[in-house]
């Protein structure tokens, strides 16, 4: 466990599936101006077993329930804002189910459709702040294999952050920062990031990122 900067950038490395790595990770968010969370969040026991390999991990970690219910708490944590998951469509239901309980409820979703996010539905109204749950439509098929790996996701942060009001200096939570797509983008427009992975090497590389732009 270890917590690497990059400015006003915070990112542990940690697994989200280890108590003393959530509590830490808790910790850390405990005082920032959260303004938002997006994330896109493992899909299944295979995923996870599949960057724990990538890491090097080898033995079996958390469960993808487990993992979930975690990721509910820190979004519970998180305390305000805007919440945005960022999953696939086969996953939707059961990731809804898994949360409830530990997140706020959806208020809206919004579907991502050849790039392009479209308001789905309203369904959920008796929540005060808004959350929101974003996820690919299978029929995006063809952008996604034409596309580089995270561009998708890149439009999709790029549409949240320009249909919302954000001040400059608030912090984005990403528990799965990978290779930082959400920092980065965060860091387009003047917010900062607080996230957290398992990989060294792929958090190291968000920090070689910002050293770039000069943000040490
Ligand atoms: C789909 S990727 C996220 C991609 C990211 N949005 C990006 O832009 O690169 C999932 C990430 O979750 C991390 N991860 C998987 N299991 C984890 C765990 N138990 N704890 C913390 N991070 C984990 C992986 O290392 C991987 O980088």
């Amino acid at each position: 466990m270890k917590i690497l900067t990059a400015g006003k950038n915070y990112f542990l490395w940690g697994d989200i599936g280890d108590d003393r790595c959530l509590k830490r990770f808790l910790e850390l968010l405990k005082g920032l101006p959260i303004y938002l969370f997006y994330s896109e969040i493992p899909w299944s026991d295979k995923s996870l077993e599949y960057w724990r390999n990538k890491a090097g991990l080898f033995d079996k970690g958390a469960g993808f329930e487990e993992i979930i219910m975690r990721t509910g708490v820190i979004i519970k944590n998180c305390g305000a804002g805007d919440i945005f998951y960022n999953i696939s469509r086969k996953n939707k239901e059961k990731v809804k189910e898994l949360l409830s309980g530990y997140a706020p409820p959806f208020r809206k979703e919004w579907k991502i459709f050849y790039g392009a996010p479209y308001r789905n539905s309203d369904k959920i109204q008796h929540y005060s702040k808004p959350s929101y749950l974003v996820y690919h439509s299978k029929k995006n098929r063809r952008f996604s294999e034409n596309s580089p790996e995270g561009r998708r996701s890149e439009q999709v942060l790029d549409w949240v952050f320009s249909h919302f009001g954000f001040s400059e200096g608030v912090y984005v939570v990403d528990p799965f920062v990978g290779r930082g797509l959400t920092a980065r983008v965060a860091y387009r427009y003047g917010l900062h990031c607080v996230g957290m992975d398992i990989n060294l090497g792929r958090l190291e590389e968000v920090i070689r990122w910002f050293k770039k732009r000069g943000v040490d």
